[in-house]
């Protein structure tokens, strides 16, 4: 009886090995061909273009104007990756993005967000993240990086699936966002998002407070995307392949590795901010 059942448990995690590995072999993600099979520019009037061999998607940001990006497709549970390198130097005043969002009434959107703040030069660009549903959002936390953003292409990643929503950078996640729907905490489950990416001027509140403005001397401001994939993680295939469920405890050492070492924001320890106690997601497991 037990070496059946040792038997049988051991083959199916056989089964659930090879699975995980076809999954992750096989392109349910879209391949990495050229960036505009998956993105195209929408806005900036000639700031935003793609290199001649299809590999570089480039913003730029002036004192007319910044530019963006969105998906072509549209999506419900996905994983996204991109690799980002922002613009150098003084990049006080801008803020560089990769975003999901919805596309109906803005009272109601969803959102999950991205966003590199820029710096003076030698002070780090701040990682903001934070996540709307149903045009409530709230959920900030901010963090510095432990590499200069600048100088290389780095991998940043939302995982968004019925489970959670997680943040990677060069595949180590920073953030977990837990589905608490079942607890009355608002979740973005209903709504198909697309995915967005923008250089902008946000002078008056994005570096150190507002109290840094944007150096129009070192304009154009120029960040560049590239190796954008996208995979559907929607419930009937992200059990197969990373993160589709709870996170392991590599996973979960990484989280407590950003926390403890590069958060510099959280609204979850924002007693100033929540005078009458923080949010009740904050101390859900
Ligand atoms: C950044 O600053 C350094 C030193 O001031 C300069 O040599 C370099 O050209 C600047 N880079 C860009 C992209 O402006
Ligand atoms: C979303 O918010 C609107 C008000 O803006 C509210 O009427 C509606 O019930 C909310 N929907 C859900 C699913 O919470
Ligand atoms: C800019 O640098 C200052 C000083 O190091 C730091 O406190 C701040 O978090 C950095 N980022 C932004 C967006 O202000
Ligand atoms: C492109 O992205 C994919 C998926 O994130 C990754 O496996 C691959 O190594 C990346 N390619 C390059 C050249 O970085």
């Amino acid at each position: 009886m037990e070496m059946a059942f040792s038997f049988s448990s051991r083959a199916c995690l056989m089964v659930v090995a090879l699975l995980m590995g076809l999954c992750i072999g096989t392109p349910t993600a879209v391949a990495a061909g050229r960036i505009d099979d998956g993105l195209e520019v929408t806005w900036g009037n000639g700031r935003g273009s793609v290199s001649p061999d299809g590999q570089v998607l480039t913003l730029s940001l002036d004192r007319t104007s910044g530019s963006g990006f969105r998906s072509k497709d549209t999506y419900l549970f996905a994983r996204i990756d991109l690799q980002i390198k922002l613009a150098p130097n003084n990049s006080a005043g801008t803020v560089t993005t990769c975003y999901f969002m919805s596309e109906g009434p803005w009272e109601i959107h969803d959102e999950v967000d991205l966003e590199f703040l820029g710096n003076v030069t030698g002070q780090p660009y701040t990682l903001h993240t934070n996540v709307y549903t149903n045009g409530t959002g709230g959920k900030e936390q901010q963090f510095h990086l432990w590499f200069d953003p600048t100088t290389d292409f780095h991998t940043y990643s939302i995982v968004w699936t019925q489970q959670h929503i997680l943040v990677l950078v060069d595949g180590a996640p920073i953030r977990e966002i837990k589905n608490h729907a079942d607890h009355g905490v608002p979740y973005p489950a209903s709504q198909r998002l697309r995915l967005y990416g923008s250089l902008w001027d946000a002078e008056d509140w994005a570096t150190q407070g507002g109290r840094v403005k944007t150096d129009w001397s070192q304009a154009p401001f120029v960040a560049q995307y590239r190796n954008f994939t996208a995979a559907d993680a929607s419930p009937a295939v992200a059990g197969g392949w990373g993160y589709g469920q709870e996170m392991d405890a590599t996973a979960q050492q990484a989280v407590k590795w950003a926390r403890d070492n590069y958060m510099v924001y959280d609204y979850c320890a924002d007693s100033e901010r929540f005078p009458q106690g923080v949010p009740r997601e904050c101390s859900m497991p």
